[in-house]
């Protein structure tokens, strides 16, 4: 336990702190010192527990121990009643140390109380990281027995077991009495202590956990993930309960390790923004820890079965609406077969740690290649419809294209997107002032590009929705950009009701006359980027170019338009070739999986669009479905990159392709 009568380090005291000087002590000042570790330490012990370790660091990482009272030259004030008074009185003593990043370090009991501390500290700042050693979760029953009524000998031997004291400390009557008082003290507070299973801090946390604790297991490790939003990882320790503070030359190079890459990174994530590649091996890691405390996902992790699983929750006229193809289905399948067909050729050993996902578009940066397709009438899945989507996209980091025929207004759709990018789809409106009040309530929300779609001036024949004679538009749902908007309300008499703004709806929303000269009206009308999302033949993406577009979208429009058509991916390749090297071409249509992403970057996109299977996670479970959804494809996405060896999506070609494939 490193408990010794000792004389301790020098306390420390900075200019403008609130005397500091009885909680922290620094055994080993470094004036140059990138980082401050500040160490708790277990129940009965003193701020000597961590000498070694701190002798251990090196010079760019500072550590300062902290000293509970009741103990050594805070013998004369009482132990505390309660972790949340050692806490405070800890964060406190830390005021005056926010030159440097903090990292937190608590070694059994000790972790409690860094948990505690970090969330003071993050009510008026941050926290680098915290480390828990030898410790379950806060929230855990620890099953600890009351000391209070273990005898003195049984306690000793208890502690013998444990290790951690030097036996000529346990051997001296009068240390080992002094040990037992402190132990069961703090041991009082630690059964006191209470933490809601959904207390979370900011700040990532590392669980330091030694192989032979007999105390603790990987499986009780698990909650801690639920005590962070900053995502959490399980380092293994050799060793038992105190191999952390017993073995500091093995326990202090990964601890430095990990606060210089902490240190390293904000510089990086500044230079990537939202969420980076990383979340990959976050939610693997995620899920198993979950598994290991009997937990399995509430939706499959297999981005092709939701299909099946949506089926059995949504309306089956939702459903219908959802999942159907036109005619016969045939392109629908071709889209999924084209996909299957082709086969990646992956290259080995290239050191790809990571993956860059980013792309630019139009000047703007986008955290990866996929952005949500614009699925119409989203209330039919989920009640939030598009708005709880808009939140997930925000998120994810996944920019979200809103459909003009969302259910919620595009104003509504904004307002839950926040800061997060977002597109919007244009169906022409034969009512040009109706398009044209709907591009400028887009510019006027923060809208970054307009998509304009060309293979839907009328709508395909749709037997799973002919079936169930279900349209939403009929019953409402999908028209709420037009219901509010000024210029389609001026198309109709003041007093009219719902049914007639429906039938108005009907007669306008589209237009079967549209040429490519009315997308050069669309040009002259705003400034924003200008995409055709629609296009299968290379001809109709240069009329789309030379017509003012700034880039087009290969779509089948998920197969619902025309039945026995080309499929999106088969076209992608002609297209990509017509538009040129430099032109952003995206695509949509039959994108399932991380590896269908990077067939079709192979292929000539730089971006695909992903639609179904996002609103069959909506229909599933609200906004956590939509979330759970992408937060899959882009760790299948950034594994798939990784396993083909790319480190950036410029390494994404068509040489990635088995032979034969590459068109
Ligand atoms: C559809 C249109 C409305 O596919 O986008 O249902």
């Amino acid at each position: 336990m490193g408990m010794t009568n000792t004389p301790t380090a020098a306390p420390v005291s900075p200019a403008g702190a609130a005397d500091p000087s009885r909680w922290l002590r620094v055994h080993h000042p470094r004036a140059s010192a990138a980082a401050r570790l500040v160490c708790f330490p277990h129940a009965g012990g003193t701020a000597n527990a961590f000498t070694a370790l701190s002798a251990a660091l090196p010079e760019d990482v500072e550590l300062l121990a902290v000293q509970y009272p009741g103990r050594q030259d805070r013998r004369g004030e009482p132990c505390a009643q309660d972790l949340s008074e050692l806490a405070s009185g800890v964060a406190q003593a830390l005021a005056g140390y926010d030159d440097r990043p903090l990292f937190l370090l608590g070694h059994s009991m000790g972790a409690l109380v860094a948990f505690e501390t970090a969330r003071l500290l993050e009510e008026r700042g941050t926290v680098a990281r915290l480390f828990v050693s030898a410790a379950r979760p806060p929230a855990q029953d620890w099953q600890e027995p009351d000391l209070s009524l273990v005898g003195d000998e049984e306690l000793t031997a208890g502690l013998r077991r444990l290790g951690g004291i030097p036996e000529p400390l346990l051997a001296d009557p009068e240390i080992a009495a002094e040990i037992l008082r402190l132990l069961r003290a703090d041991h009082r507070a630690l059964l006191r202590h209470r933490c809601a299973p959904d207390t979370r801090v900011a700040a990532p946390v590392t669980v330091l956990l030694a192989s032979a604790d007999p105390k603790n297991s990987l499986e009780q490790m698990a909650d801690w993930a639920r005590h962070t939003a900053g995502g959490h990882e399980v380092a293994a320790l050799s060793g038992g309960h105190f191999s952390l503070l017993e073995r500091p030359g093995e326990s202090a190079p990964p601890l430095t390790r990990r606060i210089r890459e902490d240190l390293a990174r904000p510089a990086a994530a500044a230079a990537s923004a939202a969420p980076d590649a990383e979340p990959l091996a976050d939610l693997v890691r995620e899920l198993m820890m979950e598994g290991l405390a009997g937990r399995t996902p509430r939706l499959s992790t297999d981005l092709t079965a939701l299909e099946a699983a949506a089926g059995e929750v949504m309306a089956p006229e939702a459903f219908a609406y959802v999942s159907g193809t036109a005619g016969s289905g045939a392109t629908g399948r071709a889209n999924r077969t084209a996909f299957d067909r082709r086969q990646l050729l992956p290259r080995m050993l290239r050191g790809t740690r990571r993956t860059d996902t980013s792309v630019t578009l139009f000047g703007q940066r986008l955290p990866v290649p996929v952005l949500l397709a614009p699925l119409a009438a989203q209330q039919v899945a989920h009640p939030e419809g598009e708005s709880a989507t808009a939140r997930a996209a925000a998120a994810t980091g996944v920019p979200m294209v809103v459909s003009t025929f969302a259910s919620r207004t595009l104003e509504e759709v904004a307002g839950a997107a926040g800061d997060h990018p977002r597109w919007f789809q244009l169906y022409l409106p034969s009512d040009r002032a109706v398009g044209e009040s709907l591009v400028r309530r887009a510019e006027a929300s923060g809208y970054g590009a307009i998509v304009v779609t060309v293979d839907a001036t009328h709508l395909g024949f749709r037997p799973a929705e002919l079936d169930s004679g279900y349209s939403p538009f009929l019953r409402g749902t999908g028209i709420a950009n037009f219901t509010g908007d000024p210029a389609f309300r001026a198309g109709l008499p003041a007093d009219a009701d719902a049914t007639q703004a429906v039938l108005r709806w009907a007669q306008i929303s589209t237009d079967p006359t549209l040429t490519w000269e009315d997308l050069a009206w669309l040009r002259g009308l705003t400034r924003l980027p200008l995409l055709v999302k629609g296009v299968l033949h290379p001809d109709d993406a240069r009329l789309a170019l030379e017509h003012g577009a700034d880039g087009v979208v290969v779509s089948t429009h998920g197969g619902r338009q025309l039945d026995g058509g080309v499929s999106s991916l088969d076209a992608l390749p002609a297209v990509r070739a017509a538009a040129g090297a430099d032109v952003p071409v995206l695509m949509d249509s039959g994108v399932r999986t991380g590896s269908d992403v990077v067939k079709a970057l192979a292929l000539g996109a730089d971006a695909v669009l992903y639609g179904r299977p996002y609103v069959y996670g909506l229909g599933l479970d609200g906004q956590r479905g939509v979330e759970h959804v992408l937060r899959c494809l882009l760790t299948d996405l950034g594994l798939a990159l990784a396993l083909t060896g790319c480190a950036s999506l410029a390494d994404v070609g068509p040489h990635l392709l088995a032979n034969g494939d590459r068109r």
